[in-house]
């Protein structure tokens, strides 16, 4: 008989990096692979399942509206411990470093289900940044039996904490795999959001979402795009907001009544890719754009104060502005100003340090060899 693997999602970006693995285990045949879904978030979380036509087998709905730490953990252990002791499955596979992640993982632990660690080893060395995700993958890391780790740096910062050697495998980082779908079907969005931005006007693409830069530090990312608008007549961003209503208060405060910033709702995930594409550049907190702008090539400023990819600075186009008003106007002005600068962080991008689309694939083949007799 074919052993269960269970895959948990919870967010959006563990939905779009664990789909092309949750495909991989199930084109191979060679186990039977059932799809935990917490619903930490509810609408965003489903958007990227129906993109890559993935049901889950079991939804625990736990989202709330401004849902707090301690209940996610909470209500994540308990219904996954439920849900385990049914499905008794062979392996325990999450993803990254959510509450989703971290509460799953150690339901899975509790039961002596071994547990694969997608996107294990990713450090930022700092527990207040980003938090509590810094700690979320710590843990995982602590008794996780696979580290599947996305570069050769994620994987020495794992034989750092002496995590078993042979048991970390570098993959590439499934983001890649997931951004190599999407780009074979994305076009320009029809919907209304998208004919608001003239072909012949830039767009810089703004995302902000993290917990440690709620209130203040999203103020100050809001007074530079302000000033932006302010000194470059023909700039326009493009802001897909997060759904969590702490975050939208913000934008909904400075960019009301502001014509050339286009506020709209998360963005499908080839809507996304198709704005990361054709943006001038892009401002952004996310961890998982970080990884994308690689393979996409556009220059980012990345809108925190320490990264746990430091390979996105390295040999990519991220440039670590924080959420200081000051350094975030200076990096843009030389983007928009110095072409030279422009063509030379793109240059920069020779290199895919996240992969190059086969980490789904490599996973499942390490699954094979521990678990398939
Ligand atoms: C979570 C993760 C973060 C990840 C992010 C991706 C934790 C602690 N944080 O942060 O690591 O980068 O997801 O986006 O695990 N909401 C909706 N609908 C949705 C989703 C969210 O209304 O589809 C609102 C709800 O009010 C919810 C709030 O957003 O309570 C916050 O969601 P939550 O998952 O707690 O935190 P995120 O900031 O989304
Ligand atoms: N993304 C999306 N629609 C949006 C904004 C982001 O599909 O409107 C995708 C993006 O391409 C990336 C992922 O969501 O793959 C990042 O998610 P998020 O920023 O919420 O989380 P993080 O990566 O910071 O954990």
């Amino acid at each position: 008989m074919r052993k269960t693997i269970v895959c948990v999602v919870g967010t959006r970006p563990e939905a779009i990096k664990m789909a092309p693995v949750i495909l991989a285990i199930h084109n191979d045949g060679n186990f039977d692979v059932k799809v935990l879904a917490t619903g930490q978030h509810a609408d965003m979380l489903d958007s990227v399942l129906n993109f890559f036509n993935i049901t889950p087998d079991t939804n625990l709905h736990v989202m709330k509206n401004c849902q707090g730490l301690e209940y996610i953990t909470s209500s994540v252990l308990t219904l996954t411990s439920d849900y385990l002791k049914k499905v008794n499955p062979a392996a325990v596979l999450v993803h990254g470093d959510t509450t989703t992640t971290f509460a799953a993982a150690l339901a899975a632990f509790y039961l002596k289900i071994p547990v694969g660690h997608v996107e294990a080893g990713l450090r930022s060395f700092t527990l207040s940044q980003p938090f509590p995700e810094e700690l979320n993958r710590v843990l995982v890391d602590k008794f996780a039996k696979w580290a599947f780790a996305p570069t050769v740096l994620s994987k020495q910062n794992l034989i750092e904490e002496k995590f078993p050697v042979s048991n970390i495998v570098v993959t590439g980082n499934t983001v890649i795999d997931a951004l190599l779908c999407a780009v074979q079907r994305i076009k320009k969005p029809e919907i209304d959001v998208f004919n608001r931005l003239s072909d012949d006007k830039p767009f810089v693409l703004l995302t902000a979402h993290r917990r440690e830069s709620w209130g203040k530090p999203l103020e100050h990312i809001c007074q530079a795009v302000a000033f932006l608008l302010e000194n470059y007549s023909d700039l326009n961003f493009l802001v897909p907001m997060h759904k969590n209503p702490i975050v939208r208060e913000v934008f909904y405060k400075y960019f009301t009544n502001e014509e050339r910033v286009v506020l709209c709702e998360p963005l499908e995930y080839p809507d996304f890719v198709w704005a990361m594409k054709n943006s001038l550049f892009i401002m952004s907190d996310s961890g998982g754009v970080q990884e994308e702008v690689t393979a996409i090539k556009k220059p980012l400023l990345i809108l925190r104060s320490v990264t746990e990819r430091p390979e996105a600075i390295e040999n990519g186009t991220g440039i670590l502005t924080g959420t200081d008003e000051d350094k975030i106007i200076y990096f843009s002005r030389k983007l928009l100003d110095d072409k030279i600068y422009y063509d030379s962080v793109v240059a920069k991008c020779a290199l895919m340090p996240f992969g190059d689309g086969t980490a789904s694939q490599k996973i499942v083949e390490v699954l094979k060899e521990s678990l398939c007799d």
